[in-house]
């Protein structure tokens, strides 16, 4: 684990150390506006896809400490162990799984390891696309971001979503960006059009699925500090992005994963299909 991760995780560990629930991972959560001594995940299979490192780590750290049994995914098997190895720290239990959310055959090989989820978080995405003319975008990169965000978040939900609808209950959560909420002349037009398609994706999979109470609902993120974004975003620019927020700061991973654990818990039980801009007031400017 990077002496960052340790750093930006520190938050996490300052708080109240598990008391008497029932696998010991019960705490104090403060959700929607009220204070519950309860676990508001507690016995919910959470499965969130990126999660060996960035927004995905701290979404499956909050979960876990909510009580959430949380299955780990990514690629990189060492980053994967490394944020088990924090969820150890914390009290918390983790299985992890590995896989490419671009290959239909893996998905299916990690649900057939995994099992049926209460809780799916489609988070796994990127992009390493630059901000171009339309023009200059190849085809390639074209597609590769499309495949990344758009067709990954539609295979990973099509893969777990028959077991929920058997079930009658499941709770999808997607990523999208604040790149996909509106239009610049300096985004990354491939990432930003495929964001945009999965926040469609995520209202016509709610309308599709509420009748067998399931819920989906997706996360708009502006920037967010994660590990890769504090190595590559220079002072003077992260700063100057900081100023075009509302509320004068970039985000953090727990800012997306504290919006993420609303919409996991039944304290938005009356709450699908929205698209949840966790931007500092951004997508406002
Ligand atoms: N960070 C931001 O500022 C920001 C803003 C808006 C939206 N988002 C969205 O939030 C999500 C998480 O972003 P992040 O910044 O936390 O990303 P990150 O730090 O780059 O981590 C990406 C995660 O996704 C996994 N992943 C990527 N492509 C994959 C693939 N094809 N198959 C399997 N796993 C894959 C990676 O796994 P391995 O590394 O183990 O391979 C890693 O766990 C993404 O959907 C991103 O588009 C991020």
């Amino acid at each position: 684990m990077s002496i960052s991760y340790r750093i930006k995780y520190a938050d996490l560990r300052t708080r109240k150390p598990p008391t008497n629930g029932r696998r010991g991972r019960r705490f104090a959560a403060r959700i929607g506006g009220m204070t519950t001594s309860q676990s508001p995940l507690s016995d919910r299979v959470a499965l969130v896809t990126g999660s060996s490192r960035g927004i995905g780590a701290a979404i499956a750290t909050t979960f876990a400490q909510a009580g959430a049994r949380v299955v780990l995914h990514g690629r990189d098997e060492a980053a994967l162990a490394a944020v088990r190895a924090h969820l150890a720290d914390l009290g918390a239990e983790a299985s992890t799984v590995t896989g490419d959310i671009t290959v239909a055959a893996d998905l299916e090989r990690m649900r057939d390891q995994i099992g049926p989820v209460d809780i799916l978080v489609a988070n796994a995405g990127s992009t390493s696309s630059r901000p171009q003319p339309i023009e200059d975008i190849t085809e390639e990169s074209w597609r590769t971001d499309i495949e990344r965000n758009l067709t990954g978040t539609f295979l990973t939900v099509k893969c777990f979503l028959p077991a929920m609808k058997e079930r009658r209950r499941g709770n999808i959560i997607t990523l999208s960006s604040a790149a996909g909420r509106k239009p610049s002349d300096r985004t990354i037009i491939a990432y930003a059009a495929a964001k945009a398609g999965v926040q469609l994706f995520t209202q016509d999979l709610a309308a599709q699925v509420g009748p067998y109470g399931i819920r989906a609902n997706c996360l708009a993120p502006e920037t967010i500090l994660t590990d890769t974004n504090e190595q590559w975003i220079p002072d003077d620019v992260r700063h100057a992005l900081a100023e075009s927020h509302p509320l004068r700061r970039l985000g953090t991973p727990d800012d997306v994963a504290r919006a993420a654990l609303f919409l996991a818990s039944d304290e938005s039980s009356w709450i699908t299909g929205v698209i949840v801009d966790v931007a500092g007031g951004a997508v406002l400017a």
